[in-house]
């Protein structure tokens, strides 16, 4: 709200990135509008808890730069990665839509931009407009999905094949094509990797080995490379029961 008049205003940049997020790319301009003016703009470094599971949620997140993890904790403090989110994903979505506490916990893994909308909000324009609320549930299914192609993985795959798994669907998503095959943008560790594919540390030290020696995957210190992604693809094959 400005602070001269009752006239909502827009966040700079807020219409053209919601625009391009799937949530709301169906929307008419003066429907985006009315999106916009409720969005906020917020910048974090990584490392940053964004919210902690079993806390009540208020918002739901969208992010335009950087990456994200949601991460399960047991009791003991150990950690399950169930996702790792790049620009244009959202998320907090869960616990906004059926009132419950928040699933996971959220971390950024790099300096990161989100824009927030409150439940509230979400909710009027769910109602409000369907386009919103069939985009959701795309969302939804797309999850739903994907969790039951990772739970395979886990299930029916070694350590290797799971990293591989991991890899080929984080090139998937956040993959760029480079010289090289094609580079994971998303900054991640070998523990980072571990707590995704349910493992020690050593024991993904010692697949990372195995792939790089068949020029699968290569690691700049920074980034992940992804050299032969059919060569990975054969893996899973191979390995699957
Ligand atoms: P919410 O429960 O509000 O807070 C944690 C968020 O993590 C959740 O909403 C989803 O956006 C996300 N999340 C939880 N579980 C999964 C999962 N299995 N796969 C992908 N994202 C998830």
């Amino acid at each position: 709200m400005s602070l001269y008049s009752n006239i909502p205003s827009t966040p700079p940049g807020a219409k053209e990135f919601l625009s391009r997020l799937p949530l709301f790319a169906e929307l008419e301009i003066e429907q985006l509008e009315q999106v916009a003016q409720r969005v906020h703009r917020r910048e974090f470094a990584p490392g940053v808890t964004l919210f902690h599971q079993d806390m009540p949620g208020t918002m739901m997140y969208m992010l335009e730069s950087g990456s994200v993890r949601v991460i399960s904790i047991g009791r003991t403090g150990q950690e399950l990665t169930l996702n790792v989110l790049g620009p244009g994903e959202i998320f907090g979505e869960l616990s906004i839509l059926d009132g419950r506490q928040r699933s996971a916990t959220a971390v950024t893994l790099a300096p990161t931009v989100i824009w927030l909308l409150s439940q509230a909000d979400l909710k009027e324009f769910m109602n409000k407009f369907p386009t919103v609320n069939q985009a959701m549930i795309q969302i939804l299914v797309e999850r739903v999905r994907s969790t039951a192609r990772r739970l395979e993985a886990m299930t029916f795959q070694d350590v290797l094949g799971r990293l591989a798994f991991e890899l080929l669907s984080l090139a998937e998503r956040s993959g760029r094509p480079c010289e090289a095959g094609i580079e994971i943008t998303i900054p991640l560790t070998q523990v980072d990797l571990a707590t995704m594919v349910g493992a020690t540390r050593e024991s993904v030290n010692k697949a990372v080995s195995v792939l790089r020696s068949k020029n699968l995957i290569e690691f700049d210190g920074t980034s992940w490379f992804l050299q032969d992604p059919q060569g990975m693809q054969q893996i899973l094959y191979e390995r699957g029961r």
